[in-house]
């Protein structure tokens, strides 16, 4: 009986710190960000400006844009499920792969993928030097003007406070103890135990580490994404993949990296399946779906403020 107690307690323990609340803001450059924005809009950005960050990335939408595959430029299609962008400054790397280190590397991956933006560096740093007022706004901020680092910078500026807080889940956390209603605490309580939170955890409940699609039973993938095997060439690291944050996720359907799952319901289901080797059930997959929708945030800040 004491064992089971002290097992209780350290299991308590352990999962209490699993998860923590978005903070209000994290640390960055206002005038940086706010260049950022105006660059994330921008579909100057593109070889033929036709395409922006926000063509795929809709920010008054949930930061995705809901398809199963998003349209780049000259109407190509890009084979892989596109993440929000909010709440990526929490993530430890970038990209279902992690194959950008942080989002500047990720600015410069998009800015000349042949299906996204298609464009040349050097030819974008040239065409945003004949705009009068990039010129100011790069100048007042960087001794060195207008260059594609000084792009990537402040796009990561910006995509700093694309943070979504007091979800209410996370008021929750924050001690506001009746924010989630019974339904939602069941879920939540489900959620630890079927150790769904061993991979969804952090303070983006996902986002800090790599596990295989298809751990206790084998996944068809139909993209033949071979995951992080493409950034390691390890053989053992073939359809792991960055475990994704589940913060508003209910707004960024369809999932998984191969955008199969078509509703959130069906997404668990399926984990349930894949990732726990368990039979689902009803019930657990809606308390479960009821928790989820407790993880929407409210909108940052500086989309309330004009374009
Ligand atoms: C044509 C559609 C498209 C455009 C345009 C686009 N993205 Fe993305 N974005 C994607 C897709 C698809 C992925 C996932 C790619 C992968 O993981 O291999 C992604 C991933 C990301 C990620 C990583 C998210 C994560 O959780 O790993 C960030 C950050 C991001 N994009 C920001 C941007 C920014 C900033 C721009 C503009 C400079 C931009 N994107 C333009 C489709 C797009
Ligand atoms: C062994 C680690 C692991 C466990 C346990 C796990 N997941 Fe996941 N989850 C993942 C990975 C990895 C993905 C991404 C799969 C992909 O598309 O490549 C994912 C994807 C998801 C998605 C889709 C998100 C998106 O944006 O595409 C949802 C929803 C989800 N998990 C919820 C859950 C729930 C609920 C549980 C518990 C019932 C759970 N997960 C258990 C690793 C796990």
């Amino acid at each position: 009986m004491r064992y089971i107690i002290y097992l209780l307690f350290w299991i308590s323990l352990a999962t209490a710190q699993l998860i923590t609340p978005i903070p209000q803001e994290i640390a960055h450059d206002k005038e940086k960000a706010l260049l950022g924005k105006k660059l994330f809009f921008d579909k100057r950005l593109s070889r033929d400006n036709t395409i922006s960050c926000s063509s795929c990335h809709k920010l008054y939408e949930g930061g995705d844009d809901n398809r199963r595959f998003s349209v780049g430029i000259d109407n190509r299609i890009v084979n892989v499920n596109t993440p929000t962008v909010f709440n990526v400054a929490f993530n430890i790397v970038q990209f279902w792969d992690g194959r950008a280190v942080d989002l500047k590397e990720q600015v410069f991956e998009v800015l000349q993928n042949p299906k996204k933006m298609d464009n040349d560096l050097n030819k974008l740093v040239e065409k945003l030097k004949q705009i009068k007022a990039y010129n100011r706004m790069f100048n007042f901020i960087y001794p060195d003007g207008i260059t594609v680092n000084n792009i990537a910078d402040a796009i990561s500026e910006f995509e700093k406070t694309l943070i979504t807080p007091n979800s209410k889940f996370d008021r929750y956390l924050n001690g506001e103890k009746d924010a989630l209603n019974k339904d939602e605490l069941k879920g939540y309580e489900l959620f630890k135990s079927y150790g769904c939170i061993s991979c969804h955890n952090g303070v983006n409940i996902g986002g800090n580490l790599f596990q295989k699609l298809g751990v206790m039973k084998p996944y068809i993938d139909h993209t033949n994404n071979l995951g992080r095997y493409n950034v390691t060439k390890n053989e053992d690291d073939k359809q792991y993949f960055k475990v994704p944050s589940l913060r508003n996720v209910a707004l960024t359907a369809p999932y998984f990296h191969d955008g199969s799952q078509k509703t959130l319901e069906e997404a668990i289901k399926n984990v349930i399946i894949y990732q726990l080797g368990r039979v689902p059930n009803v019930d657990d997959i809606n308390y479960l779906k009821t928790f989820l929708h407790s993880l929407t945030g409210e909108m940052p800040s500086i989309l309330k403020e004009a374009k």
